[in-house]
């Protein structure tokens, strides 16, 4: 069964990048920054994934022309299990270079998602490999919940490389990752303030009061620049919030998704809040 587009609304902007653009300029009206995510996953096949390769660089291209006026650069987030990760690395990491290249002549950034922990080693090695040539141009995520993270901001504080952080949406065992919110806050707090003392502009990526407060309370105490790190969200959740981010004056970016395969990244916001799932059985049971 395809659900029905408008249950995703909330959270996904649109299925196309035409419906996408007014919703970009919304929220750079509202002094919120962006970054957009073409929505999809794991694909298994070569000429999809070379597909998969060429829609982002057609994104790069469209969102480097609608913000040309601005002067803002385009900000894209993509996941590389898109591009081929889990079919060969070597293939993957040629389609990583060739959309790279393509965003260095628009100077635009690109962010690598963290997808599910079979494929975080990979992620965080392909990463390592383009990183020498594109240190201004690309960025990953880390996951807090993982309990293999520790090591990885510290890597990435040596490398002094730009890490999103956020808490973790995959389903992961007990062995992998941390289970309890008490235990994936403290891990969150210990690697933001490593990341916001060691690491180059973090995003720090949660709509969590405690995090967004701790993270205030620690650059203030520590004298760390409001323009030496951002916060980031979701698109639909806590728009409210995002605004008096940004009005109390600090960097906050949105993360945009749009695309028709909208499906398992509106699971994941699902599954984080029950009230999401009342929310779609009461619409469902009205149809
Ligand atoms: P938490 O879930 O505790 O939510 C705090 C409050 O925010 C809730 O009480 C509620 O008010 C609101 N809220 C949060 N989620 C909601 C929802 N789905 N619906 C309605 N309200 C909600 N994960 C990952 O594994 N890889 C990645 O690459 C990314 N990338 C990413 C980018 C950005 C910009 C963000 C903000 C998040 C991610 N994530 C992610 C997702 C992240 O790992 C995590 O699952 C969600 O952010 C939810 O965790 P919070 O820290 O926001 O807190």
């Amino acid at each position: 069964m395809k659900l029905p587009f408008f249950l995703a609304r909330r959270f996904v902007a649109a299925e196309d990048l035409v419906g996408t653009l007014p919703v970009l300029r919304d929220l750079q009206h509202k002094g919120l920054y962006t970054t957009v995510d073409l929505l999809g996953e794991y694909i298994s096949d070569r000429t999809l994934a070379l597909l998969a390769r060429d829609a982002y660089v057609d994104l790069l291209r469209t969102l480097a022309a609608e913000y040309a006026p601005t002067g803002r650069p385009p900000n894209l987030s993509i996941k590389l299990s898109m591009m081929g990760q889990k079919i060969d690395e070597a293939f993957c990491l040629d389609n990583l270079r060739h959309l790279l290249e393509v965003a260095r002549t628009h100077n635009a950034f690109i962010r690598l998602d963290m997808e599910g922990s079979d494929i975080t080693a990979s992620t965080i090695r392909l990463f390592e490999a383009v990183y020498p040539d594109y240190r201004d141009h690309v960025g990953i995520v880390l996951q807090a919940y993982l309990k293999r993270t520790r090591g990885d901001v510290e890597q990435m504080c040596a490398l002094n490389a730009r890490v999103r952080l956020c808490k973790g949406a995959y389903k992961e065992p007990p062995d992998v990752a941390y289970q309890n919110m008490d235990d994936i806050r403290a891990r969150f707090t210990e690697y933001m303030q490593l990341l916001l003392k060691h690491a180059r502009y973090p995003g720090i990526a949660t709509h969590d009061d405690r995090l967004i407060d701790a993270t205030r309370a620690y650059v203030a105490r520590e004298g760390i620049r409001r323009d030496d790190f951002e916060f980031q969200m979701l698109y639909g959740i806590r728009p409210q919030t995002q605004e008096q981010i940004a009005g109390a004056g600090y960097n906050i970016r949105i993360y945009v998704p749009y695309g028709e395969r909208w499906l398992p990244y509106y699971s994941r916001r699902l599954r984080e809040r029950k009230e999401n799932i009342f929310f779609i059985l009461k619409h469902l049971v009205r149809q």
